[in-house]
């Protein structure tokens, strides 16, 4: 699969198999966030692979209730372990690393035929807790993992010409 293909076939998962995901597979998906790209390559990141029936119903929990994150066999769980640098342009880096690698993974994970969903709508204060995440480390994102129990949704997206203009703002 190209990654045109994978981008635009992509969409997000919330209902799984109760399949596990092979080892070789999460391995592949671990891989391309450990090889993305991050600011300075300072690679200030941590990735926690949850398994444990419990403590997966605990960050679905925690995600306010989004009961398809503890259902998928994995839950990814995306820190950042140094959240102090800003970059030039005055954005911190951390937000920015962590979510491409997030971004790879989710691709990755859309060419062997798993579902993923990024989680942004969660209580970071209770997921570190549940994890033990250490109090300087912060949680980006999260995404459960897991062979899709869904058709692909279709996709509603601007077109071009909303968000592209030349040589100028407009
Ligand atoms: C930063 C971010 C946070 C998101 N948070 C959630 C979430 O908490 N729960 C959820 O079900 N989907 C969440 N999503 C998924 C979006 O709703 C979804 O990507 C968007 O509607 C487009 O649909 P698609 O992913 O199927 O193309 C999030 C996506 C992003 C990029």
């Amino acid at each position: 699969m190209d990654v045109f293909t994978a981008i635009s076939q992509r969409s997000s998962v919330r209902a799984y198999k109760d399949t596990d995901v092979e080892e070789d597979n999460l391995k592949k998906i671990l891989e391309a966030a450990r090889l993305s790209p991050s600011a300075s390559n300072r690679q200030e990141w941590k990735f926690i692979v949850v398994k444990n029936k419990e403590t997966k119903k605990k960050l679905a929990n925690a995600a306010f209730g989004q009961s398809f994150i503890g259902e998928a066999p994995i839950v990814i769980v995306a820190c950042a372990t140094e959240s102090k640098s800003i970059m030039a342009c005055g954005q911190p880096a951390y937000t920015v690393d962590v979510s491409i690698a997030c971004a790879f993974m989710i691709l990755q994970a859309h060419e062997l035929g798993l579902g993923t969903c990024w989680i942004g709508a969660f209580n970071e204060d209770e997921v570190k807790k549940i994890l033990k995440v250490p109090e300087k480390v912060r949680v980006v994102a999260m995404t459960p993992l897991g062979y899709p129990d869904q058709p692909p949704s279709q996709k509603f997206r601007k077109s071009l010409d909303q968000i592209v203009c030349f040589e100028k703002y407009e």
